[in-house]
């Protein structure tokens, strides 16, 4: 049987991946998160209690746990997630960043080059990354591509970016198989309420500011969270060895436009009066370095592996925000800090 590590899956993306892998894909999988404050394990607790994950609570950093990990289960596929990932705490500070997402990511790429040198099996490392690689557009400038240069402008991105040629590196120095996934802003379910879309959701439904930074005219490209999983289960099924794939909703739309739409679905799921909670709405002083427009062309993707996506924003925002009104619980447990007992409580004493 396949086995495939996913790493950072008690995160975002990770846990609506292990989701839709663990309907389909046909693998054993096992799941690897160091549960920073980020890490939610409540996110996959009903996979892991039906026995459908394997869980190990560990850091991509730590040699020794990796290597043993992939010794144990002798991984054919990794699907690697695990980052610090929100740019505000890397322009506060980017210790972390360089941390997790460069050092982690060379531990992982030695981990699978001395796993899989011997073997001839269909191995694959599929890196998880982001367009803010690429740098800002100008409003008339084409979308991003494959082909677009490397021009990060925050430390997070810079971090995601250096990852990239990591494994850019360890494909063309060591034969290691990899592909780099460049995907743009994912909104959907178990999205930790720091990122502007469930902020704003849970602003709005506790009557807090909605703090817009700067204008509000950044523009972001909006991909709901399972078109990017399906879009990587599509790599991992028919992506080739080498290669990079972009991926977007062709969704750009300003920030502004964004919570105001999400104010207007808060009013019509709570019965408050029209234009209640966009009152909330506040202009606030901008994220310094703050990248203007990201925007990507899919095209490769769609046209070789067959990738669209399902979901458009106007639709699938009103079943979002009831999303977050119906996990409000899930919601509270993050504000209030309570999530991290999770694992203990679970588990017994950390790991
Ligand atoms: P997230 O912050 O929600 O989750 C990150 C997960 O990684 C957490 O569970 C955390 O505990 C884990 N982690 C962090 N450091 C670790 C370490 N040293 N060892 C092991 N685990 C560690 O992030 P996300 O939004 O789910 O993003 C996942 C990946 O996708 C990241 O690599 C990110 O750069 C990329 N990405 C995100 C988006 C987006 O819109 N969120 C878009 C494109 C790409
Ligand atoms: O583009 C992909 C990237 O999208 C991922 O690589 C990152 O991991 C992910 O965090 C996200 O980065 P952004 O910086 O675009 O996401 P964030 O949700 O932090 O912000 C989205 C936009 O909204 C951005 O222009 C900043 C703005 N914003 C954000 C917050 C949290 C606000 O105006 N107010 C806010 O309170």
């Amino acid at each position: 049987m396949s086995h495939w590590l996913i790493t950072g899956a008690a995160g975002f993306i990770g846990a609506n991946f292990v989701r839709l892998a663990a309907g389909g894909a046909g693998a054993r999988l096992v799941v690897l998160d160091a549960l920073t404050y980020a890490g939610n394990l409540e996110n996959i607790s009903d996979l892991i209690g039906d026995g459908k994950v394997d869980f190990h609570r560990g850091d991509i950093c730590d040699e020794k746990f990796v290597t043993d990990l992939f010794a144990r289960y002798r991984f054919d596929r990794v699907v690697h997630f695990a980052a610090e990932s929100h740019v505000d705490r890397s322009i506060l500070g980017a210790g972390p960043f360089i941390r997790t997402n460069i050092h982690g990511t060379a531990v992982l790429l030695d981990a699978a080059r001395a796993s899989w040198k011997a073997r001839t099996g269909n191995h694959l490392f599929l890196h998880v990354s982001t367009d803010e690689v690429f740098g800002s557009l100008q409003p008339d400038e084409a979308p991003f591509t494959e082909d677009s240069p490397y021009r990060p402008n925050s430390p997070y991105s810079a971090s995601k970016a250096a990852a990239d040629h990591l494994v850019r590196a360890w494909h063309h120095t060591h034969g290691l198989p990899t592909i780099i996934s460049n995907c743009s802003n994912n909104y959907g379910p178990w999205q930790f309420p720091e990122k502007l879309i469930p902020l704003m959701i849970l602003n709005a439904f506790d009557g807090r500011e909605l703090p817009v930074y700067g204008d509000g005219r950044q523009v972001r490209d909006w991909l709901h969270v399972e078109d990017h999983c399906r879009a990587l289960l599509a790599m991992l099924e028919g992506g080739r060895a080498g290669r990079t794939y972009v991926v977007g909703g062709a969704c750009e739309r300003a920030n502004i436009d964004i919570v105001q739409r999400i104010a207007v679905e808060v009013d019509a799921l709570l019965g408050r009066p029209a234009g209640a909670s966009a009152k909330l709405l506040r202009h606030v002083a901008d994220r310094p370095g703050h990248d203007r427009r990201y925007a990507m062309n899919a095209a490769v993707l769609q046209a070789e592996l067959g990738w669209r996506p399902r979901h458009d924003l106007e639709s699938a925002l009103p079943a979002v925000v009831r999303w977050y009104r119906e996990n409000r619980e899930w919601a509270d447990r993050i504000r209030s800090g309570a999530y991290l007992d999770y694992y203990e409580k679970q588990y017994g004493a950390r790991a």
